[in-house]
C-alpha cells in the first residue's frame, strides 16, 4: 500500500469513510448511511458515486491501460470525463507504469471536490488533474491536434453513447477508448426500441444476448467512428455483473473507417430451432427463411461482425494481471482464460441449460458437451459471456439430436452420442 496523507474528512457534507483498491486509499460516501431499504442500491443514493461492486471493471482498465502502453511504448496521458470520486484515475496514476498525467472529470462539484480530495490523499497532484465540467464539453476542450488523450474512459450511468463522439474527437491517432454500457434492459432487448434510438441497431432476446450488446455497442462506435473518417480496433471486451465493456483503438482515415464498416451486419436467429448466422454488409437484403426448419427468422442488428479481441492484446493483459495483487485476480484471470479460448471460435454460443429446456430434456455438464462435440470433430469452447454456454460450428439441429440422443444413453459417452 503506497503511503497515503493525513486526511481531514470534516469537509465534506455527507458521512464519508476510506475505503482501499489496488494500491489506493480514498474517501467514498459512507453507503451504509444512504440506503433506508435493504433493497435499496446505495451507490446511486449517495451524493457522489462509489460503486464497490464495480471493482473488477477498474482492475481490467487498469490492466489494459498498462498492456497498451507497453505496445505503445510512450508516455500517456489518460482522461476520465465520468468520474465520480476518483478512484479510476487515481489507479491509473498510481497503478500503470507510463501514465504521465490523469485528467478526471465530474459534473457534480461534490464528485469534483471530492477527486480532488483523493488526489491530494494519495499525494498525486502533480500527476491528476480534476475538472468540474459537462463531460462533452470538457472532451471538446482536447480536442484540437496535440492536445489530444491517449487513452479516454468513458464510464457512465447507463449508456456510453451521448459521450461516444466528444470522446473520439479527443483522442489521438492510435488512442485506446473504453467504453462501459450499463443499460442492459435495451441492449438485451427488454426495450428494443431505446435500443435502436441510442445504439443504430435492433437488439434480440436470445440465449446469447450479452455477445449481441458488446457487438451492438461496438457497431454504433464504429459507425460513429467513420463519420469522422476513424477506423476501430475491439481489442478487449467482456461482460460482468450488469455492463458490458469494450477497449477499441481508434486509427485516423477514411480506408480505416470503411475497413470497419465492412465488419458491421446483422445476426439472424431462428426462435424456433435455434438456428443463427450472421449476415455481412448494410445494404443487402436478408434471409428471410430459417435453413433448418423453415420458420421466420429474426434480425439482430445492424452490428459488429468483426472480432471483439485482438489475440495480443488479451495474453498480454492476462500477463499483466498474473504480475499484480489484485482482490479479484482469480475471477480475472478466469474470465482472461476463457476469452482467450473465445478469440478465433464461431460467433454466438448456445445456452445447454435453455435449449435443454426448450426441447425438454435433462441439462448435460457443459465440459460433457464440449468434449462430445470436440471428439466428433466440431469445434467447441466455454464463453465467458455464460458459463452454461458452448461457442461451436456445429449446427442447431447438430447440436439438438445430440442432446436428445445424450439424454437417451444417458451415461453413455456424448461422442457416441453425436
Ligand atoms: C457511473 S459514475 C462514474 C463511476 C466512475 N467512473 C468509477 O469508476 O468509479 C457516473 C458519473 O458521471 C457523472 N456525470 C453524469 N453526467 C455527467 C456529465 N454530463 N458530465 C460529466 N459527468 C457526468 C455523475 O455525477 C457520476 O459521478
Ligand atoms: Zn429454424
Amino acid at each position: 500500500m503506497a503511503q497515503t496523507q493525513k486526511v481531514d474528512d470534516l469537509s465534506f457534507w455527507f458521512p464519508t469513510e476510506v475505503v482501499e483498491e489496488g494500491r489506493v486509499e480514498f474517501l467514498v460516501p459512507k453507503l451504509k448511511a444512504f440506503v433506508k431499504e435493504a433493497w435499496e442500491y446505495a451507490p446511486s443514493k449517495a451524493p457522489v458515486f462509489y460503486n464497490p461492486a464495480m471493482e473488477l471493471n477498474r482492475d481490467l482498465a487498469v490492466l489494459a491501460l498498462q498492456t497498451y502502453q507497453r505496445l505503445a511504448k510512450r508516455e500517456l496521458v489518460a482522461c476520465e470525463p465520468l468520474a465520480g470520486c476518483g478512484v479510476r484515475g487515481i489507479r491509473f496514476a498510481r497503478e500503470v507504469e507510463g501514465v504521465r498525467k490523469a485528467v478526471v472529470n465530474d459534473i457534480s462539484s461534490d464528485a469534483a471536490r471530492l477527486a480532488e480530495f483523493n488526489v491530494n490523499m494519495n499525494g498525486l497532484a502533480d500527476k491528476v488533474v480534476v475538472d468540474n465540467k459537462d463531460a462533452n464539453f470538457l472532451l471538446s476542450g482536447y480536442a484540437a491536434p496535440r492536445k489530444r488523450f491517449d487513452y479516454v474512459d468513458v464510464d457512465p450511468f447507463g449508456s456510453p453513447v451521448p459521450y461516444i463522439d466528444s470522446a473520439l474527437r479527443a483522442l489521438r491517432n492510435g488512442g485506446l477508448l473504453a467504453l462501459t454500457a450499463t443499460d442492459m434492459a435495451p441492449l438485451c432487448g427488454v426495450h428494443a426500441k431505446a435500443c435502436l434510438r441510442k445504439y443504430g441497431g435492433k437488439p434480440m432476446r436470445t440465449d446469447y444476448c450479452h455477445e449481441l450488446a458488446v457487438r451492438l455497442l461496438i457497431g454504433c462506435l464504429a459507425m460513429l467512428a467513420a463519420k469522422h473518417d476513424i477506423g476501430v480496433t475491439a481489442v478487449f471486451s467482456y461482460s460482468d455483473y450488469n455492463y458490458v465493456r469494450t477497449y477499441a483503438i481508434a486509427s485516423y482515415g477514411a480506408k480505416q473507417a470503411d475497413n470497419s464498416v465492412q465488419k458491421m451486419g446483422s445476426i439472424l436467429h431462428c426462435f424456433s430451432c435455434f438456428h443463427r448466422e450472421d449476415q455481412s454488409g448494410l445494404t443487402s437484403p436478408l434471409r428471410r427463411d430459417c435453413p433448418e426448419c423453415g420458420s421466420r427468422l429474426q434480425v439482430a442488428g445492424p452490428l459488429w461482425l468483426g472480432s471483439l479481441w485482438d489475440e495480443e492484446f488479451c495474453v498480454m493483459l492476462g500477463s499483466e494481471a498474473r504480475l499484480k495483487s489484485l482482490r479479484n485476480k482469480i475471477k480475472i484471470l478466469k474470465i482472461l482464460s476463457l476469452i482467450t479460448g473465445e478469440i478465433h471460435a464461431p460467433i454466438t454460443y448456445y445456452a445447454i441449460d435453455k435449449l435443454c429446456d426448450k426441447f425438454n430434456l435433462p441439462v448435460p455438464s457443459l465440459s460433457k458437451v464440449i468434449k462430445g462435440l470436440t471428439e466428433a470433430g466440431f469445434q467447441a469452447v466455454a464463453t465467458h459471456f455464460n458459463s452454461k454456454a458452448v461457442r461451436t460450428n456445429a449446427s442447431a439441429t447438430i447440436l439438438k439430436v445430440a442432446l436428445t440422443r445424450f439424454a437417451e444413453v444417458s451415461g453413455s459417452r456424448m461422442q457416441e452420442a453425436i
